[in-house]
């Protein structure tokens, strides 16, 4: 089943204009940007019950970064990988998922028949979240679990030593992804998303990933100047602010002492029963 990719349906996500390089750098950034915090968040996922059964829908697998992390940690659980964009969700075959191009707002599968629904990084591209988080209760089965991985601009971790004159480079980017239908300050509405999206049991469990488990330059997804450089094209940041960038993060590199804890959100919720239903516990809800 395939799609045409739209800018109404990718809301803020652009490939190939994400960060420098095009798109071979936006694939290396989603790869890097996995293999910096997927641990952690896999554990989370687990504990959340998320990979207790399948298949898992994963939602806006782009490159398939995550896709493959999760078939070789769960090689018995189905996983199906969607995107919206044929072209960057090729790049996750190979890895035993099947791979399905389709808006996440229409989503060409049957009414209850995944084990759980997985968005990581996703809901902060798309115009509205509302309705790709109605397929996705849909398409769970009752009992079934969501999970969303996101961040929010505003708590987004902590560096030390920080530079409070990168602010408005920051406050630009932000800007930038709001008005191409994103929301960089996505985290913190995630849980009355999921609840006023209909699902039950809707908890959220922030992670942290540091530089005391990881090499500082693996955090460049994150903090390097990289993704400033599209803002360069298109006229929203100046030159100035590239480089300004550039040069904290040469400096922070450079620091022996330098700390980063890069804060993320995992909420979960679960598909109800309906009222002729029953929980596994017995309980109807
Ligand atoms: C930042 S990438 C994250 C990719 C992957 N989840 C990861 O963590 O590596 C965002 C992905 O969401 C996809 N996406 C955005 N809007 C979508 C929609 N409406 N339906 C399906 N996929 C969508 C984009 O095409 C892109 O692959």
């Amino acid at each position: 089943m395939s799609a045409p990719t739209s800018a109404a349906a990718t809301g803020s996500y652009d490939v190939a204009n994400t960060t420098w390089g095009g798109v071979a750098g936006e694939l290396a950034r989603l790869e890097a940007q996995a293999a910096l915090s997927f641990e952690e968040e896999l554990r989370i996922m687990r504990d959340l019950g998320l990979t207790r059964e399948g298949p898992l829908l994963e939602l806006g697998a782009g490159s398939g970064a995550v896709t493959r992390r999760l078939r070789a940690a769960e090689p018995r659980l189905p996983v199906i990988a969607l995107d919206v964009d044929a072209g960057l969700l090729r790049n996750a075959g190979g890895c035993g998922a099947p791979l399905v191009t389709a808006d996440g707002a229409r989503l060409p599968l049957r009414t209850g028949s995944v084990g759980g629904v997985l968005l990581r990084y996703v809901l902060q591209h798309v115009r509205d979240p509302a309705p790709v988080l109605a397929e996705a209760l849909r398409v769970l089965r009752p009992g079934g679990r969501i999970v969303v991985v996101e961040v929010d601009s505003m708590l987004w971790g902590l560096a030390d030593p920080m530079y409070p004159e990168l602010a408005s480079v920051h406050a630009t980017m932000a800007q930038a992804q709001r008005g191409a239908g994103g929301d960089r300050q996505i985290g913190r509405k995630l849980t009355r998303l999921l609840r006023g999206g209909g699902f039950d049991d809707v908890v959220l469990r922030p992670f942290a990933t540091t530089n005391d488990t990881h090499p500082t330059a693996a955090f460049a997804p994150h903090l390097g100047p990289e993704r400033l450089a599209p803002l360069v094209a298109s006229g929203a940041l100046p030159m100035s602010g590239l480089a300004l960038a550039a040069d904290r993060w040469r400096r922070f590199l450079a620091d022996p002492d330098a700390w980063v804890m890069l804060l993320g959100f995992v909420v979960a919720g679960t598909a109800p029963y309906g009222p002729a239903q029953h929980s596994p516990e017995g309980s109807t809800s």
